[in-house]
């Protein structure tokens, strides 16, 4: 297994708006692409459109977040990535080839990511190793120095029983990692956290983010959260799920949690919610102060 590598560019560079592009090819530096994708449940007169058009460029090394409201379509659209669904429509790339379908080339953290109570925790971080063939003694080897630099040091041996949330939730993000993919996708890996434990938890998957130079792709419905982690954020509108805006975060990084008092961290903030609130956005004025 590889050390932790440290390849992430410090500040990407802001990407202008693109709504709803057509079916061209992968960006250049696009790690992850989603071409035109539609998906429908079921048919006829009880068919639900949950997604619709998405196209979406993830360059590489990037964090993206994709917030939208409840049942827009974001978990489905996590699946058809992952491979677990297949689209009605579209394409999804991963480093330009078509992967639709096929489940196992990204890693991802479901909404609800359970840990086995029957196992301890480093037995439980290191089960994508263990499914990948490694062997026990090894993948164990492998994960304890990584849980001791990720505040998981002394929880090792517990059961997930034993932990608190934000453990818990350390514990299930660490497995996800170690799966060893170039992609991860995390459905709402906070969203049962209380605030200041999700606090820490931001930060914390920064110095992973940066530590481990991953593409990880985020969705959440919390706009501070979007905000504080993102380089750019997909504003899906209400079901069916399409995307209505990209808005690059020109935030520096690193980021310390005094960056949500900043000027840019409201304004990008106002954004954001006035994309997801508004009925129309083209027709809302730009927030004081925009560009
Ligand atoms: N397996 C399914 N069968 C039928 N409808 C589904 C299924 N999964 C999700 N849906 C519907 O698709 C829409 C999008 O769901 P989902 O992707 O879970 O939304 P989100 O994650 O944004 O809350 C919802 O209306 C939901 O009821
Ligand atoms: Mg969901």
């Amino acid at each position: 297994m590889p050390e932790p590598r440290r390849l992430h560019d410090p500040t990407p560079e802001p990407r202008a708006d693109h709504v709803g592009a057509g079916a061209s090819a992968a960006a250049p530096d696009a790690k992850l692409s989603l071409r035109d994708v539609s998906h429908v449940f079921g048919s006829g007169a009880g068919a639900i459109t949950a997604v619709e058009g998405i196209a979406i460029d993830i360059p590489v090394r990037s964090l993206v977040s994709v917030i939208g409201r409840s049942g827009c379509g974001k978990t489905t659209l996590f699946n058809i990535v992952a491979g677990l669904l297949r689209p009605t429509r579209g394409r999804v790339l991963l480093d330009g080839e078509d992967i639709g379908g096929r489940a196992g080339l990204v890693s991802y953290m479901l909404q609800k990511d359970l840990l086995l109570p029957w196992r301890t925790v480093v037995d439980n971080v290191v089960l994508g190793l263990e499914l990948g063939g490694m062997r026990m003694a090894e993948a164990r080897a492998h994960a304890r120095p990584l849980m001791r630099r990720y505040g998981l040091g002394g929880f090792e041996d517990q059961y997930p029983a034993a932990l608190s949330g934000g453990m818990r939730q350390r514990a299930a993000l660490l497995r996800t990692l170690l799966c060893d993919r170039d992609v991860i996708l995390l459905d709402e890996p906070f969203g049962a956290l209380d605030a200041q434990t999700r606090f820490s938890m931001q930060e914390w998957l920064l110095a992973l983010w940066q530590d481990f130079g991953r593409t990880i792709v985020l969705v959440t419905h919390d706009v501070d959260e979007a905000v504080f982690l993102s380089d750019e954020i997909v504003v899906l509108s209400p079901r069916p799920g399409r995307v209505r805006a990209r808005l690059p975060v020109a935030l520096p990084r690193p980021r310390a949690r005094s960056i949500v008092t900043s000027a840019e961290f409201a304004r990008t903030k106002e954004r954001c919610l006035d994309l997801l609130f508004d009925a129309d956005p083209a027709a809302s004025p730009e927030p004081p102060g925009a560009r």
